[in-house]
């Protein structure tokens, strides 16, 4: 008798304990679901992830968790079906809580047999946001410091080539003024010597600019207020921009300081009108904004939330396919056609920020536009207690 007693005791204690157990796990959302993907049971770390009550998630088809775009591609049921036939799956995606946010998804999902019937199965899921988030900047500024590393090789080169051509091109303007001013020079003479001169001023320009890439940037860094340098960068990137563009500022208040190069964060921005502009030839907008975001750092080892400043322009260009993406901070790469463009915009820009210990981070897509955001560590003020 004692014996029946203490099997059924420590039963219901379990089954107690596994409940509460499961329930108190509030960061990941752990869920029961049918065979048929619809959702039996749900705990509350659920609620924190998904934004949905027990009461508003059981019932429903796990695609509600999915995007608009994967329910279209049939994912959820995909997901399932590849459960069903290898009985677990690890991964990772983009899914949406109850207020239409997405986030970044880790998953597991293990299917729950018995007597080899399939009875449902297992979701636990984690947001991972922060994390991913992090990452991505991470690889993106290992990637700017490759660039950078060979940014100062071939800048080397180019000094060396650079002094040599300016000398050449020296040499060549001044013969050509000597030949124009031979009394015996006819008309066609005077043009042809015209057209080469125009030749080599265009060839000094070029150096000049060369030059300009390969010195060695030492940044002056100064409190900026980005704000305020977006102000007095104001007429300059108006210019920039072609009539049929416009161009608008949106400016969070209160933003904290910098420690920055203000005249080559102007030229960055500067950098990222220009090309958003190339980007919309038939017209479109350039939106410059600043605003305050809190971050973890992408210091994996002791991860710690930072304040950046982020300052973003955005177009409504054609984007960059995914090929020019992955190449399109290198020094020299450009799309333009011979004579059109150095490719040195910006590598400038992902040189710089992360000589400011910032980070870039570009969102592309062909047919969507080009948003490139630069997270710049905000200046912190030492509060005195
Ligand atoms: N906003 C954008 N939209 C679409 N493509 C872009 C955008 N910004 C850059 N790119 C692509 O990246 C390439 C490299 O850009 P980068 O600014 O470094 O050089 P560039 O604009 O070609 O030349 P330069 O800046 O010297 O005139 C461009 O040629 C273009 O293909
Ligand atoms: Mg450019």
């Amino acid at each position: 008798m004692a014996e029946v007693v203490s099997s059924v005791a420590p039963l219901a204690d379990e089954r107690r304990q596994l409940k509460l157990l499961i329930d108190h796990v509030s960061d990941h959302a752990i869920s029961l679901l049918d065979p048929d993907g619809h959702i039996c049971s749900w705990n509350r770390g659920g609620e924190r992830v998904n934004g949905y009550t027990a009461a508003e998630a059981i019932g429903q088809h796990v695609s509600i968790f999915y995007t608009a775009e994967d329910q279209q591609l049939g994912l959820p049921q995909q997901t399932l079906e590849r459960v069903r036939e290898q009985g677990r799956l690890v991964g990772e995606g983009w899914r949406v809580r109850r207020n239409g946010e997405q986030f970044r998804a880790s998953i597991v999902i293990e299917a729950v047999r018995e007597n080899g019937v399939l009875q449902g199965f297992v979701k636990v899921t984690q947001d991972i946001t922060e994390r991913y988030q992090a990452q991505r900047l991470l690889q993106d500024a290992q990637r700017a410091r490759q660039h950078l590393q060979q940014f100062e090789g071939v800048g080397r080169l180019t000094r060396g080539l650079a002094h040599e051509f300016n000398n050449l091109l020296t040499t060549i303007g001044n013969a050509l003024d000597l030949v124009a001013l031979r009394p015996m020079a006819d008309a066609r003479t005077h043009e042809l010597v015209e057209l080469a001169q125009a030749a080599a001023d265009r060839g000094s320009l070029l150096t000049r600019q060369l030059l300009a890439f390969s010195a060695d940037q030492t940044l002056v860094r100064e409190p900026v207020s980005v704000p305020q340098l977006l102000e007095e960068a104001w007429p300059s990137l108006q210019r920039a921009c072609a009539p049929s563009n416009r161009i608008r500022l949106d400016i969070a208040p209160a933003l904290p300081s910098i420690s920055t190069d203000g005249v080559q964060l102007h030229s960055a921005v500067l950098n990222l009108v220009l090309n958003s502009c190339e980007a919309m030839p038939h017209g479109g907008t350039v939106t410059i904004t600043a605003r305050l975001e809190e971050l973890l750092a992408p210091d994996l080892a002791h991860p710690t939330r930072r304040r950046y400043v982020a300052l973003a322009v955005t177009d409504e260009g054609g984007g960059m396919p995914p090929e020019v993406a992955a190449r399109a901070s290198e020094p020299f790469f450009t799309t333009k056609e011979v004579g059109k463009g150095s490719g040195l915009g910006l590598s400038q820009v992902f040189g710089f920020v992360s000589q400011c210990n910032g980070f870039v981070d570009v969102q592309t897509a062909p047919g969507h536009g080009t948003t490139v955001r630069l997270l710049l560590p905000a200046i912190e003020e030492i509060e005195y207690a």
